[in-house]
């Protein structure tokens, strides 16, 4: 009751029902893709971890009529009339390749939003979900076009770093972002990631 309470006095909530979103996240993506620039108009997209689909709903709109969105997670996802959908674990080869498939050309775009069941566990929770997030961040790497993005959400913690200097070596360019929809009291971040395929070389040591 207290919780119904919360979510209907929630800004985001009730925008995301009058706007005919399945989820309040699709807030966090929208800020995202406006603010990068991201997902636009006949591009094509994969979105792993997509059920209910509020994420793959606000892709749909973005890329239109001319574009593609290839929706993956454990769950169905039905009635997004014109969204691509396959129920399967993003971590099998066999669900990658279906994915490849169904996308027809490298993708523009991937988006996770991935996230394991929790299990009150703090540090078990953590663990699963950076490597769920490693597992995005390798999907994507077997997907994308070069200069294609990648938008993740994980969890600040430990490992965190290790994950961002993996997204680094990837991509040309990686911001953490928190947006506006996100509740106060969450770890969760999204990171931005620009230039797949043209990582900012390291610099070698200079020998003296
Ligand atoms: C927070 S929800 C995604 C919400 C979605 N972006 C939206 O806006 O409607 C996280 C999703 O990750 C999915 N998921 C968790 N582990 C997965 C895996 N190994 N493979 C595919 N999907 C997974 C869950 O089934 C769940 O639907």
């Amino acid at each position: 009751m207290v919780w119904r309470k919360e979510q209907a006095s929630d800004r985001f909530f009730r925008l995301a029902k009058a706007e005919g979103y399945r989820a309040r996240s699709a807030y966090k993506l929208l800020e995202i893709v406006e603010k990068y620039n991201l997902v636009r108009p006949g591009q094509v997209v994969l979105d792993l971890g997509a059920a209910p689909g509020s994420w793959s709903q606000v892709a749909l709109r973005r890329v239109g009529a001319e574009g593609k969105v290839v929706a993956v997670d454990l769950q169905p996802i039905a009635g997004l009339p014109g969204l691509n959908t396959l129920v399967g674990d993003l971590r099998e080869e066999q669900v990658i390749a279906e994915a490849k498939q169904a996308l027809g050309r490298p993708a523009d775009v991937v988006l996770s939003d991935v996230a394991p069941q929790a299990t009150g566990i703090a540090i078990t929770d953590q663990a699963r979900a950076i490597e769920l997030a490693h597992a995005a961040l390798d999907v994507a790497s077997k997907t994308l076009r070069p200069g294609g993005a990648f938008i993740v959400k994980v969890f600040r913690g430990e490992d965190f770093d290790r994950f961002l200097a993996a997204v680094r070596r990837h991509f040309r360019k990686a911001n953490v972002v928190i947006p506006e929809a996100t509740r106060a009291e969450s770890r969760e971040v999204y990171v931005v990631a620009n230039g797949f395929g043209y990582p900012v070389a390291s610099k070698p040591k200079s020998k003296r």
